[in-house]
């Protein structure tokens, strides 16, 4: 069956860029939130993202338009995810009020509807159990920014099916971008690896053993890797890095204990780029 509608659920980081890659694609799209201000940002920032395009000569104003247009930002979940054939769902890294939304749109989207869900880490197969189709339910893990960035990681819950699997694999494809498959567990392949990383630098720094410029400097200028681990903490959201450490923790053991000082900044409101200070002040910039 061909999909032609994706309902995308959350405007933040991550669900602006999927909803602008979607409509990029040809998809028609709804972009939900619960609050217009929330909207507002998602829309502005695909406003921004395709701006630039345009600027550098990679699209025309006409083709930003006509993608513009396939996007239709809303606050009402009944609205935004009536006849969606997928939904996918990049609200707030909490099992219970994405289990609350999926209780919800169970109600509302038509039986044939994939469920996708974009979490960091959290269990596929928990959310899937909550709803009536576990069979059409999968991860799917984007990465920041989304626009950007290639990889389109997808896990497979435990009830998830064949036919499922394949939606997504084409899905992911059509968005451009190259898919790995993965088991279900912990933050999955790449948050694994990656947030115990950056959770890494966090220790290095309350160690006192350099300064945070040096330790990104370390690892652009040592490693190649395109920025420091803590401009990155600061890039995805330092909540959402200490939600996913947490989780590992709590699963994998003592090995994966959250940084403390990784904690204190969560603590005071220091998200990163989103709250304009993290590690770095980007109010200064
Ligand atoms: N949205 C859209 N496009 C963006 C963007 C954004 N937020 N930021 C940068 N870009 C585009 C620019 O327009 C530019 O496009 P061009 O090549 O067509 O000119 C290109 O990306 C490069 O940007 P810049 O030249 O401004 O800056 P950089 O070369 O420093 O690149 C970066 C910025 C792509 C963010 C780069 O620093 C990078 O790759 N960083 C690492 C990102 C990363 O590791 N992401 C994964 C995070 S983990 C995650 O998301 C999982 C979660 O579950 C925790």
């Amino acid at each position: 069956m061909e999909m032609k509608k994706v309902c995308v659920l959350g405007a933040g980081l991550m669900g602006n860029g999927i909803a602008q890659v979607c409509a990029q694609a040809g998809y028609e799209v709804t972009l939900r939130d619960i609050e217009q201000k929330f909207v507002d940002g998602g829309m502005n920032t695909i406003k921004k993202n395709l701006g630039r395009d345009v600027e550098k000569g990679k699209m025309t104003p006409d083709q930003m338009n006509t993608i513009l247009s396939r996007i239709k930002p809303m606050l009402d979940l009944k609205e935004a995810a009536t006849g969606a054939d997928i939904v996918v769902e990049v609200v707030i890294e909490v099992m219970d009020v994405k289990k609350k939304v999926y209780a919800e749109l169970e109600e509302i989207v038509p039986k044939h509807c994939l469920f996708f869900t974009n979490t960091s880490g959290l269990s596929i197969t928990e959310m899937a159990a909550v709803t009536g189709r576990p069979d059409r339910f999968i991860g799917t893990h984007f990465f920041n920014p989304v626009p950007v960035m290639r990889l389109l990681e997808i896990i497979r819950g435990h009830q998830t099916s064949d036919e499922t699997l394949e939606t997504a694999r084409e899905w992911g494809r059509k968005i451009g971008k190259d898919v790995i498959i993965v088991k279900e567990a912990p933050a999955f392949v790449v948050n694994r690896i990656l947030c115990t990383m950056l959770n890494e630098a966090f220790f290095v720094l309350d160690e006192g053993l350099a300064s945070a410029e040096d330790i990104d400097k370390g690892m652009v200028l040592g490693c190649n890797h395109p920025i420091g681990p803590l401009a990155l903490a600061d890039l995805v959201g330092n909540e959402t890095l200490l939600r996913v450490v947490e989780g590992l923790h709590r699963e994998l053991g003592d090995k994966y204990r959250p940084a403390p000082i990784l904690r204190k900044l969560v603590r005071a409101g220091n998200f990163g780029r989103k709250t304009g200070k993290g590690v770095y002040d980007y109010n200064k910039q």
